[in-house]
């Protein structure tokens, strides 16, 4: 059985890193925790080693992984994943990561010992290399790296839809909050809303945030209002940071769009039962699930011209967070 040593001997570093990482307690390097998570996956190791299935045979099972299921941007990720493969005659075993890495990995190995056919992530960690071990074909969902095929939208036009759009309606001191670093979505994003507004007139502020998470969108809130008080419009990370914007603005007794212009980014079904209702950036997030299920289901069938990666597009929805006209 495969220990913490043998991890900590193949990535050169003392059993205590390797705690380190496993636990996400202490600090760590980046390329140290990048060694410990090869080495992990590389020796396929797992701190709850448990019996391997007694038997391999090809199952009908096909693991989901998602980085939050308290998002409501992920189920409808997760339906159009569902859908697809039950068509094709699969089912589906489902895990939620946490956005944490241990979790991810006892995830992976759960679905190997389950025998799954293959694996769709839309998890964060994918530059760790920790899918690099996984003997199974693998297809990543919006949360992408170039090394394997890939379903997103195209974040960065989304960016650019948000910032010309609150020009647009006149807004002349915009905050952009930046999402979490390391997701590839929320700096494709970041990334056009900021050229964008470049070429634009309009001043700009930007407010990093390390999370998308329900939790911590009130304290993002507050934290651009303390920071950004005069601000006019705000290009959130997500919806969710949009809706707990939009509650404290009225808090602060802001009139909305008239003081306060907000778009937000994913278009969850909330967007129109907030009050009033959230303008953001929609993300064809069912069609993405359907769309990686379906590139799964080919990989799993070796059929040829295979796409490596598809991008679909992004559409701005307007409500009432947005001036009209
Ligand atoms: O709201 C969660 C965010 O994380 C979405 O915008 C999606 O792109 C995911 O990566």
């Amino acid at each position: 059985m495969v220990t913490i040593k043998d991890v900590a001997k193949e990535a050169g570093v003392s059993v205590a890193t390797v705690s380190r990482v496993l636990n996400e307690n202490g600090y760590v390097g980046v390329d140290t925790k990048k060694k410990v998570l090869q080495a992990i996956a590389k020796l396929n190791y797992s701190p709850n080693e448990v019996a391997r299935s007694l038997y391999k045979r090809r199952s009908r099972l096909i693991g989901l992984l998602l980085p939050d299921i308290t998002n409501p941007f992920f189920p409808q990720l997760a339906r159009g994943v569902e859908d697809e493969v039950s068509e094709a005659g699969f089912r589906l075993l489902l895990g939620n990561s946490d956005e944490n890495v241990q979790k991810e990995l006892d995830y992976i190995q759960t679905f190997a010992q389950n025998n799954v056919v293959g694996m769709i992530s839309a998890t964060s960690h994918v530059d760790y290399g920790i899918y690099d071990a996984l003997n199974l074909p693998l297809v990543l969902l919006d949360r992408i790296s170039d090394e394997y095929p890939a379903v997103y939208a195209d974040g960065e036009e989304g960016g650019r839809l948000a910032a010309e759009t609150l020009v647009e309606k006149g807004a002349k001191q915009i905050t952009v909050m930046k999402g979490p670093s390391h997701i590839k979505p929320a700096q494709d994003r970041y990334r056009g809303a900021v050229e964008a507004l470049n070429r634009s007139e309009a001043s700009y502020t930007v407010m990093s945030t390390t999370s998308f998470s329900f939790e911590d969108a009130k304290g993002w809130a507050e934290e651009l209002f303390a920071k950004y008080p005069e601000t006019d419009a705000v290009i959130a990370s997500n919806d969710m940071v949009a809706i707990a914007i939009l509650h404290e603005a009225l808090q602060l007794g802001k009139r909305i769009p008239e003081d306060l212009q907000i778009i937000g980014y994913d278009d969850i079904p909330q967007c129109s039962l907030s009050y009033p209702t959230l303008s953001t950036v929609r993300q064809p997030a069912y069609e993405m699930g359907r769309q990686a299920a379906r590139l799964l289901m080919k990989t799993i069938n070796k059929e040829q011209e295979i796409e490596k990666s598809i991008q679909l597009p992004v559409q701005l929805i307007e409500r009432n967070t947005t001036r009209k006209g």
